[in-house]
């Protein structure tokens, strides 16, 4: 099956500006793909691009096989900025109603009361934007990028102002997303959530990819610690597979092993040694 969103040598420029510098990557049908980096990265540059609200300056990037920027790639793609505003006085009724009618969703109340069931805002249907916290506001940016069910998602740090439990309501929206089938591109500064939901990560640093694959593969492993009864030694180029061995050749020169732990790092710390 084709990708949901398939990106090629992707350049961009503005003026003295590289944000950009030949960016490959996909997202699979049905796929979380978490886009991690610093900050001016090119992560906001490569979404719109997508979206079709930047033009690359080289290379290709497709949604659902159409180019970008097309009707039929705008079509498959619901999309939440990373700085977005909605008119204060509107409900999240009507701030649902209004993307309906530019999406050209048919799902009525039926899709609305879905949506802001899903995001956690069940009892805001009434509520005015401008009496909603920052938070409240975020979900309902994702609601309104979930209207007329997208193919693909792109959410441009939608936990940015979330507390801890909203973060939560988020990833779990994100799993049942996931059930459901829609494909997902998370841009997110926030390592601990893309580890949590992701299948894959991409991390990008000054316009290029530094890593990739899922987030287990970034993890680096550690190395080695073995207790004994002289204390905890430690084997730092040992992996996982060394173990057995490891053991072995311990008990057999005479020591008592009490434990063993393999050392795993964080995707933090994968992601620290790739990007500084
Ligand atoms: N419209 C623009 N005009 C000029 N420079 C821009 C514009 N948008 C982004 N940039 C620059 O491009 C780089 C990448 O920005 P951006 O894609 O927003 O990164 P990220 O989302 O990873 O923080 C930064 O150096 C930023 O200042
Ligand atoms: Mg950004």
């Amino acid at each position: 099956m084709a990708s949901v969103l398939a990106v090629a040598g992707l350049e961009k420029r503005y003026r003295r500006v590289q944000a950009l510098a030949g960016v490959d990557l996909a997202v699979e049908p049905g796929q979380l793909v978490g886009l991690l980096g610093p900050n001016g990265a090119g992560k906001s540059t490569l979404v719109k691009i997508a979206c079709g609200l930047v033009r690359p300056t080289r290379g290709r990037a497709e949604v659902a096989g159409a180019p970008a920027g097309s009707v039929a790639a705008r079509q498959a793609l619901g999309y939440l900025a990373e700085l977005f505003r909605f008119p204060g006085w509107m409900t999240a009724d009507e701030v649902l109603a209004l993307h309906q009618r530019l999406a050209h969703s048919p799902g009525g109340t039926a899709e609305r009361g879905e949506l802001l069931e899903l995001v956690g805002l069940p009892e805001a249907r009434r509520t005015r934007v401008a009496a909603m916290s920052k938070g409240m506001q975020q979900r309902l940016g994702i609601a309104q990028a979930m209207v007329g069910k997208p193919q693909l998602l792109l959410l441009d740090e939608p936990t940015s102002a979330l507390d801890p439990a909203g973060r939560r309501v988020v990833r779990e929206l994100l799993e049942e997303l996931r059930r459901r089938g829609t494909s997902v591109l998370l841009n997110s500064h926030l390592l601990s959530e893309v580890e949590l939901v992701c299948d894959h990560v991409v991390i990008v640093d000054h316009g290029r990819v530094v890593a990739a694959g899922a987030p287990a593969d970034l993890r680096r492993e550690g190395g080695v610690e073995v207790e004994t009864a002289v204390g905890v030694r430690k084997f730092p180029d040992a992996r996982r597979a060394d173990v057995p061995r490891l053991v072995r050749e311990l008990v057999a020169a005479g020591e008592d092993v009490f434990g063993v732990r393999v050392v795993t790092s964080t995707l933090e710390e994968a992601y620290l040694e790739v990007v500084e």
